[in-house]
């Protein structure tokens, strides 16, 4: 398909759709730029519940940033209490475990849910601004678990089920978290995924830790520690179904969320309370389209900042109906998405390019076996989704009449950025399109100038909106470096991205660290610092090599200590080596033993090389400070052997 393709929206879809064409679109944006304080105080007011107002809009200190401060709220009232009267029977989450059992939760048990966990939370002495770690599988007591925090304004971080231990305890001892809440495991491709098992590992250096609460899942024997550990469903005996939710600063935190960066040290990014929710409620009905009729299901886990935002705080506090699925999209078969879209009768999917591509690769036999005749909109987020794939997702699975909703953003932005309205904004496949209202994007060059149409540049973001991250999580130095320091006082996106003619936007990939693996953001230092870590390793260094499903794929470059060493089980062992320090999700694709790697002569690694190594199988360009040329003739000449 040529890149120039518009898929202009049907004039039945922009007749009930909520922004209807070009024009409203455009009005919608000028008001927001001309005047962003009263364009989102109007949408604070109109959305959101407040116990009390606000003294300012927003204070902009760049790189600090404050919304509605001083009004109270609550995420978990907006998400649940105030659909009580009217949705109190409508489905809120609609949940499929793997091996095919079904939870139909209404907005009224939910809240019977939450408010007995809060009240758990409460008795083991959690309060306002304490920090509690949740290791969940996709099962309904993780957004929970999420609520009944947030209902007590106690900060939750959520470390996704395919982290390690290791990696987990970085992550509490960061927060200094006094609880983790975990279950005994999960199902994925009919196996169980034992998560207790990493706590118990985890624990063992976080003194901290007083209560390891454990939903029952699987029912499979686990250790409990006396004292320490304690069964949800147990804990949950005689407590109250009532529980207040409680006002907090609509800067309160509501939760941190580690993602990876340029260091081998994830960054805990903080997102606080009002702002966050008026912004990605917003989005969520921008940019989907949303209807009261509709069953939205957002596939991301919740480990992820997608989930966070797209699975749980944004459809319920908009009062719709969240699907959440437990397992595998290939298990027990390859038609499962489309199987649980027929069964459901999903109306809105979103869902990630890796997924698309890896169901392509198994043929359309698969959707072809059942009715997606429910389907109105389709959605791609975590990484630019390639022509071909949105073509096969737009035909096969949209059957030529769902628009598809490419939406960028990031685990720092807490909502979508750039995405179209699905009635006004006309598509260009592989193309985010523009900018929501409010948001004020731009491809700039190295100073800060905006370069030309359809040159390469910077993305920045020039003005605070609110959903944005307000710091990491205790270095607000690194903050205020990595995001306010390239471009001084505008917020650098780390991406590559080019804006057409029509001001459409094309990302690029990123241009820092950060590799991006199946739409899960992984930083090459921590790969490195792992590798580091194993006794043969003398030095590593990582790169993301381009691949056809994930998108990029790990690949290391690795030197030895001297030894005999015998290399294919070696090569094997520290993939694995890998997938254990990190998360299963991180190990390397490749693995290639090197006898040096390509160095400054101040000894810096260049990457740059070896990023053009693996993805163009040559090296062209600048090697004038590199230490010796023959280091990277060597590593290019193995591609030749491979
Ligand atoms: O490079 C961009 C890519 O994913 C990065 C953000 O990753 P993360 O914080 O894990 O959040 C992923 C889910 C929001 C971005 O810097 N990215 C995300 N969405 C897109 C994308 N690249 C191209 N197109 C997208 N739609």
């Amino acid at each position: 398909m040529s890149e120039n393709a518009i898929f202009p929206p049907s004039p039945e879809f922009v007749s009930k759709a909520h922004v209807q064409g070009m024009e409203q679109y455009r009005k919608l944006y000028r008001e927001a730029a001309g005047n962003p304080e009263a364009f989102w105080a109007d949408i604070a007011k109109r959305e959101i519940h407040w116990f009390e107002p606000w003294d300012h809009v927003f204070e902009w200190n760049p790189p600090f940033v404050k919304w509605f401060a001083g009004a109270k709220t609550n995420a978990a009232y907006n998400c649940i209490d105030r659909h009580l009267e009217a949705r109190g029977d409508k489905v809120a989450i609609l949940w499929e475990g793997e091996p095919g059992d079904v939870r139909e939760i209404t907005y009224k048990e939910l809240h019977r849910l939450v408010c007995r966990f809060a009240n758990v939370l409460k008795a083991r002495g959690l309060k306002t601004g304490d920090r509690a770690i949740v290791y969940m599988p996709m099962v309904p007591e993780l957004p929970v678990a999420l609520l009944a925090c947030a209902r007590l304004g106690v900060i939750h971080s959520v470390v996704f089920g395919g982290f390690s231990a290791e990696a987990l305890k970085a992550r509490i001892q960061d927060l200094d978290a006094c609880m983790v809440i975990t279950a005994d495991g999960g199902w994925r491709r009919g196996k169980e995924v034992r998560l207790k098992d990493a706590v118990d590992e985890a624990v063992q250096e976080c003194p901290g830790v007083q209560n390891v609460i454990v939903h029952q899942r699987t029912k499979s024997q686990i250790p409990m520690r006396e004292g320490r550990d304690h069964w949800w469903h147990e804990l949950e005996e005689g407590v109250s179904d009532d529980c207040p939710a409680v006002p907090v600063d609509s800067e309160h935190p509501l939760y941190v969320l580690y993602t990876s960066g340029t260091t081998g040290q994830p960054k805990g990014i903080l997102h606080t309370t009002g702002g966050y929710l008026t912004a990605i409620l917003m989005t969520m009905k921008w940019v989907f389209d949303l209807r009261e009729e509709d069953v939205y299901w957002c596939t991301a886990d919740i480990g992820w900042v997608t989930g966070h935002s797209y699975v749980v705080y944004a459809p319920l506090a908009a009062g719709a109906t969240t699907v959440m699925y437990e397992g595998a999209p290939d298990y027990p078969d390859y038609g499962r998405f489309w199987q649980t879209v027929a069964k459901h009768k999903v109306s809105i999917f979103y869902s990630s390019p890796t997924a698309i591509r890896a169901l392509i690769k198994q043929g359309e036999k698969w959707p072809a076996m059942h009715d997606l005749s429910s389907l109105r909109l389709l959605g791609s987020v975590g990484e630019p989704i390639n022509p071909a794939a949105w073509e096969w997702y737009y035909r096969v699975i949209g059957k030529n009449r769902c628009p598809i909703v490419d939406t960028w953003w990031q685990t720092e932005t807490g909502g979508i950025l750039i995405a179209p309205m699905p009635g006004a904004v006309p598509l260009k496949p592989g193309s985010g399109t523009l900018p929501l209202p409010g948001i004020i994007a731009e491809v700039v060059d190295f100073s800060g100038n905006p370069v030309a149409a359809n040159q390469e540049g910077f993305l920045i973001i020039k003005r605070p909106w609110p959903s944005m991250i307000r710091t990491i999580w205790g270095d607000p130095e690194r903050f205020q470096q990595q995001y306010f320091s390239r471009i001084p006082g505008v917020y650098f996106t780390g991406d590559a991205a080019r804006q057409d003619e029509d001001g459409y936007f094309w990302i690029l990939g990123r241009v820092d660290d950060v590799m991006n693996v199946s739409g899960h953001r992984l930083s090459t230092m921590e790969v490195e610092s792992a590798l580091v870590r194993h006794p043969a390793v003398a030095e590593a260094a990582v790169v993301g090599k381009p691949h056809e499903i994930t998108g990029q794929a790990v690949c290391c470059f690795v030197t030895l200590k001297a030894g005999d060493y015998d290399l294919p089980a070696l090569n094997k062992e520290l993939r694995q080596w890998v997938a254990h320090e990190i998360g299963a999700f991180a190990r390397p694709e490749e693995i290639r033993f090197a006898e040096a790697l390509p160095k400054t002569r101040s000894g810096k690694i260049m990457r740059r090389l070896l990023r053009e190594i693996v993805t163009t199988r040559t090296v062209t360009g600048d090697v004038t400070t590199l230490e010796d040329l023959t280091v990277v003739t060597r590593l290019a000449a193995q591609n030749d052997e491979e």
